[in-house]
């Protein structure tokens, strides 16, 4: 199976990533080194994260090639309400000590805010200080809007998806769009560790819950982010490449599906709207 998967704009992303949400600074670099030493190549940070500055030191020792890495940022809240995108985005930059991101996200779709946002971004597409622009936590409704003021399709949705949350008609949706699923909080934070079905296909394929959980995604075609801070569990989760999941069992899984949200809840922006 491909590790990587072609944006609607001819980008190729990687199907796995590093997950940095919660990772402090003292962790960044050992995280960060693992990952590529167990062949992640896109790391996912947020200004909101508040360790882009640890993370891009992290990116600058690790060895690897810029141009065979593959790094996403966020553009936070507040910085939308305030109308500060170009701000805000060269601010990451800087934090990061990049010359450019692979993929710049909305973070979250800002009632009243995230149409403009979205005209930011455009900007800093043309100004080549991002490869590619996407959302994050959009539903229906929101990408539908957008399509209205917009020529440009995000190369990404961004969005809590693991077998306990599938939300089947917005990725059908995107993928008809061709907007590339992300999958945040992929392993639902532990929450299907212990799941019945997901411990008795773990036993069938050899693997733990957290490896089937993670290869069901990408078998499907979305976009992996895990986090871990332990070197151990870093390479267990990019160790999703050498085994297959019969299309039987991929259903089976489809099934745990309980909209269970281990973030926010998409359309109660109460907690995440500063
Ligand atoms: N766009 C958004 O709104 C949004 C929202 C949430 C997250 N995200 C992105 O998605 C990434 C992943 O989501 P997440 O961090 O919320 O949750 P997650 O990746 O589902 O789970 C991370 C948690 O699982 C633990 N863990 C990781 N691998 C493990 C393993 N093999 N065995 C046991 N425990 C394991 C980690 O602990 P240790 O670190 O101690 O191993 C951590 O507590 C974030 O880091 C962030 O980059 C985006």
């Amino acid at each position: 199976m491909r590790k990587t998967v072609f944006l609607n704009n001819d980008r190729e992303m990687p199907l796995l990533g590093l997950g940095v949400y919660k990772t402090a600074d003292s962790e960044a670099e050992t995280a960060v080194t693992a990952a590529v030493n167990s062949g992640y190549r896109m790391i996912d940070t947020a200004s909101v994260y508040k360790n882009e500055e640890s993370i891009g030191k992290a990116i600058a020792k690790c060895g690897v090639p810029r141009k065979d890495l593959f790094i996403t940022s966020k553009i936070w809240n507040t910085a939308q309400r305030m109308g500060d995108i170009e701000g805000a985005f060269y601010r990451s930059l800087d934090r990061l000590k990049l010359d450019y991101v692979d993929l710049y996200l909305i973070h979250w779709p800002v009632p009243g805010c995230y149409l403009s946002t979205w005209k930011g971004l455009e900007k800093i597409l043309d100004s080549g200080r991002a490869l590619s622009i996407g959302v994050s936590n959009f539903q229906i409704h929101h990408l539908e809007e957008l399509k209205k003021i917009s020529g440009i399709v995000p190369a990404v949705n961004q969005i809590e998806c693991h077998p306990l949350c599938y939300p089947k008609d917005l990725i059908e949706y995107c993928q008809t769009e061709g907007i590339q699923v992300q999958a945040y909080a992929p392993l639902a934070r532990g929450a299907y560790f212990d799941n019945d079905v997901m411990c008795v296909l773990g036993t069938k394929y050899a693997r733990t819950p957290a490896q089937v959980g993670l290869r069901w995604a990408i078998q499907k075609g979305i976009s992996v982010i895990p986090k871990s801070v332990h070197p151990d569990r870093i390479a267990a989760n990019a160790d999703i490449f050498s085994f297959n999941i019969d299309e039987e069992d991929m259903d089976i899984i489809e099934t745990q599906n309980q909209d269970y949200h281990s973030s926010h809840v998409p359309e109660d922006l109460r907690d995440v709207i500063l």
